[in-house]
């Protein structure tokens, strides 16, 4: 794991707004899979100002309530839509998001499954990390092995995302799709992003506590390349925060982005 931490949320975005950069100049039909919530919107706006040629790369998105209407304001789909594609250049053909309407949902979800595949598999994951330590929709207790299915959010999870329906819980769905955490580690990189006082208990815990799936973000310590981009109030809990910080100043020169 490579734990980077930056002054603001906005410097450590920009950190991974690179390496994805790097990864679309490199390799221009990337396959992307990507995250929603509050955290990743520093991320999108840094990307829409590198004004990148997004026309031959895929996108999946990790997770989507179920049984709200697509063009709902708090849908995935329209979170997507206004906070980063309708700014690129991207075609719609190869936007991904799991459809929470879906008539069969276990088949849609097995067909996602296999349409990662096809694609080639995803090349980098951006992930946040809920307070309870979900990453996509996978809350405590998910199998490390699990993918894409239905999910039920913790009341934790509902509270937390209250504040996108007008503070009312009633509003928040139950249940939702998500991608499992087995999809997530086939991923060649993740990389997760956590900014605020509110998420240094869990950053503390998923960097440099025990692996358990109490704690589904701790499986990306089995990760071969997994990075995390946090600002310095998520890393304020951090035992060897001075570690990381020596390792990131004294990377070696292949290994800068
Ligand atoms: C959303 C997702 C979730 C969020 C997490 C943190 O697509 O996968 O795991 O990343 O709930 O949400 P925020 O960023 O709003 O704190």
């Amino acid at each position: 794991m490579e734990i980077i931490i930056q002054e603001t949320a906005q410097d450590a975005s920009n950190v991974a707004a690179s390496i994805i950069a790097k990864l679309i100049k490199d390799k221009p039909n990337a396959v992307l899979g990507l995250a929603t919530g509050s955290t990743p919107l520093p991320l999108y706006q840094r990307l829409i100002e590198l004004n990148l040629d997004w026309s031959q790369v895929t996108t999946f998105n990790l997770d989507e309530y179920i049984g709200l209407p697509r063009d709902h304001s708090q849908t995935y789909y329209t979170f997507m839509w206004e906070n980063l594609f309708r700014h690129t250049n991207i075609h719609p053909a190869n936007v991904y998001i799991p459809d929470g309407n879906a008539a069969d949902i276990p088949k849609f979800c097995a067909e996602y499954e296999t349409l990662i595949i096809e694609k080639g598999g995803i090349d980098i994951q951006v992930l946040g990390i809920g307070t309870d330590g979900h990453i996509g929709f996978n809350e405590p207790t998910s199998s490390f092995a699990s993918r894409t299915r239905i999910k039920t959010l913790t009341e934790q999870t509902r509270k937390d995302n209250a504040r996108f329906f007008d503070n009312n819980l009633d509003e928040v769905p139950i249940h939702c799709i998500t991608m499992g955490i087995g999809t997530i580690m086939d991923a060649r990189q993740n990389i997760l992003l956590a900014f605020g006082d509110n998420k240094a208990p869990i950053i503390v815990e998923t960097i440099e506590g025990p692996l358990k799936a109490i704690n589904p973000a701790s499986i990306l310590q089995m990760h071969p390349n997994a990075k995390f981009c946090i600002d310095v109030k998520a890393a304020s809990q951090l035992k060897r925060k001075d570690y990381y910080n020596w390792v990131y100043s004294n990377r070696p020169e292949w290994q800068k982005y």
